[in-house]
């Protein structure tokens, strides 16, 4: 008896020893980037209830809400002024049941809707021709307005515009903050909050809002497609634990060739933008239909690590993206081919720098099917304008080279930028910029870093599967002599001093040996008393 209550014991612990350290579950924890559609795009002010219904209805007949678009986005030109008692007053002529009927009627399909106002005093149409919108902003009203739209009629989306703001010369940190606390204040605690303000608005919006616009407005015109594809390129380490860098509405269906709205949906994708169609859904191709419902895509789209995907390879204008699926630095990774230059090309995809070793799997997300062959590398001819996309599956190597353009830099801000261009106004604070280059690799270079005690960058996803001593080399230029500090998971590893290539746009490299712990590691650049080089990347190597 004793000796077969032994044998449980140690056949169980046996058991135990031999099962394998649990993996991180497949079940996310934050919510997936908004899939929806949006009135603004297609029909501007022209709106009411019969086409927001009628959008929503199509929603479900196309499909398109089985696909995941559940969200019904009411944007501007719903508004007829602000009363005496400082409520906002609906155009009942074009909603003559009011606004809470809309959201009645999406919630009673199983979608959702979505609302719009601005943090200023006037919403954007009020720069229209015909001025549309004023005195219907958040500015002064924020609570009663959130209350009214999110407790009273049960919106589940807000998109926060900023013309308004800008008119009236707002601080947008401290508006915006202002208006995520109200949102903060309702009883609805499932309100998506989205700061449209049409630049990357600085880290603190991270902290603030579900996704922001990081661009100016898109429409059917390649350049501009194009525009918004690499201005994300550099913005990916501030997507990521459920905050989104929101790309603008997908012109889908609107005007673009086949070709080139299978980039942008590809391209929208890999970045986990959220996914909202601005077209009229009761009148555009089948074809784009079937892009807009492509399982494949909207599942790198909607992946549960909601991360973004650096350049990892550059021909001329052709971009591959990858990023890691389901696990980070697991065997899956989604990876797209963005022609954007005018020529076909041919592009031999280098296995190495999509993160593999030897032979892997290629699954095309367009085709949906595997691609015969599993190589070193992986040739494709892309016509001009368009991508493709896939899933690489495969044994993982370490990565080496880690662009300055996937780093965090703790103070970007584009606002000072634009205002500086636009209305020429003096810069407040120098914040780091992000400066496109042929001589930068993957084609862009950090500037303007250090000089004050919160302008550092940091990788913070850099990723060793041993522990012990690794060659850190940083690409660095500057005409003058400078410093930086390098610090590896928060203690400071060393100084580096008299940087100096003699020119601007002169790269070299400067080493440094450091210690990395197995798993994920932080490195930090600094110096919080005076300019630092320009950065270009960082290759990390086991010594
Ligand atoms: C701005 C936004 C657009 C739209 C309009 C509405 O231009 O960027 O997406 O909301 O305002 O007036």
């Amino acid at each position: 008896m004793r000796n077969h209550l032994f044998l449980i014991v140690a056949a169980a612990l046996l058991v135990f020893a031999c099962t394998p350290k649990q993996e991180e579950p497949l079940t996310r924890d934050f919510d997936p980037p908004i899939m929806g559609w949006s009135s603004w795009n297609h029909f501007h002010t022209d709106i009411s209830e019969e086409v927001i219904c009628g959008q929503a209805d199509a929603l479900i007949s196309l499909g398109l809400a089985d696909a995941g678009y559940k969200y019904v986005n009411i944007d501007d030109g719903f508004t007829d002024g602000r009363g005496a008692d400082g409520r906002i007053i609906i155009d009942t002529v074009k909603f003559p049941n009011g606004m809470k009927a809309i959201a009645d009627y999406c919630h009673s399909k199983g979608l959702k809707a979505g609302m719009y106002s601005d943090a200023g005093d006037n919403t954007c149409a009020s720069l229209n021709v015909k001025p549309y919108g004023l005195g219907v902003g958040l500015y002064g009203h924020e609570v009663e307005d959130c209350k009214m739209m999110f407790d009273e009629w049960g919106y589940d989306f807000f998109k926060v515009d900023n013309c308004g703001g800008r008119h009236l010369d707002l601080n947008e940190q401290e508006q915006f903050t202002k208006i995520a606390e109200a949102i903060a204040q309702c009883e609805n605690k499932n309100v998506n909050f989205n700061v449209c303000r049409w630049v990357f608005p600085g880290t603190w919006v991270i902290d603030i809002a579900d996704s922001w616009r990081t661009t100016h407005d898109i429409w059917v015109n390649w350049e501009t497609l194009k525009t918004i594809i690499k201005e994300n390129m550099y913005l990916v380490a501030y997507t990521g634990n459920g905050h989104y860098n929101d790309m603008d509405m997908l012109e889908i269906g609107m005007g673009f060739k086949p070709e080139e709205e299978r980039t942008h949906m590809a391209c929208w994708c890999i970045q986990s933008s959220p996914l909202v169609v601005g077209c009229d859904l009761n009148n555009m191709p089948d074809y784009s239909i079937e892009f807009l419902k492509n399982p494949d895509l909207i599942a790198m789209d909607q992946d549960r690590l909601g991360i973004a995907a650096p350049v990892v390879q550059k021909e001329g204008e052709t971009y591959v993206m990858a990023k890691d699926m389901e696990r980070r630095n697991g065997p899956k990774r989604a990876v797209v081919v963005a022609n954007l230059g005018d020529e076909e090309i041919t592009i031999n995809v280098d296995v190495t720098a999509l993160g593999f070793k030897g032979k892997v799997d290629v699954y095309d997300c367009f085709k949906h099917e595997n691609r015969p062959e599993l190589s070193d590398a992986f040739s494709l001819t892309i016509a001009p304008h368009d991508s493709e996309a896939f899933f690489v599956s495969g044994k993982r190597t370490d990565k080496s080279v880690y662009q300055v353009e996937e780093a965090f830099l703790n103070a970007y801000t584009e606002i000072n930028e634009q205002d500086y261009e636009a209305y020429r106004r003096p810069y407040e604070i120098p914040s780091p910029r992000i400066r496109e280059s042929a001589a930068a690799d993957m084609g862009f270079y950090a500037t303007e870093l250090g000089g004050w005690e919160e302008n550092w960058l940091e990788w913070r996803n850099v990723y060793v599967s041993k522990a012990g001593d690794y060659a850190l080399s940083f690409r660095y230029a500057c005409k003058d002599a400078r410093n930086m500090v390098v610090s590896v998971n928060g203690a400071e590893a060393s100084l580096l001093g008299s940087l100096n290539t003699g020119s601007d746009l002169e790269w070299q490299d400067v080493n440094i040996k450091v210690k990395l712990e197995k798993g994920f590691n932080t490195i930090r650049l600094s110096n919080p008393a005076s300019q630092m080089p320009d950065i270009d990347c960082m290759t990390v190597k086991k010594m």
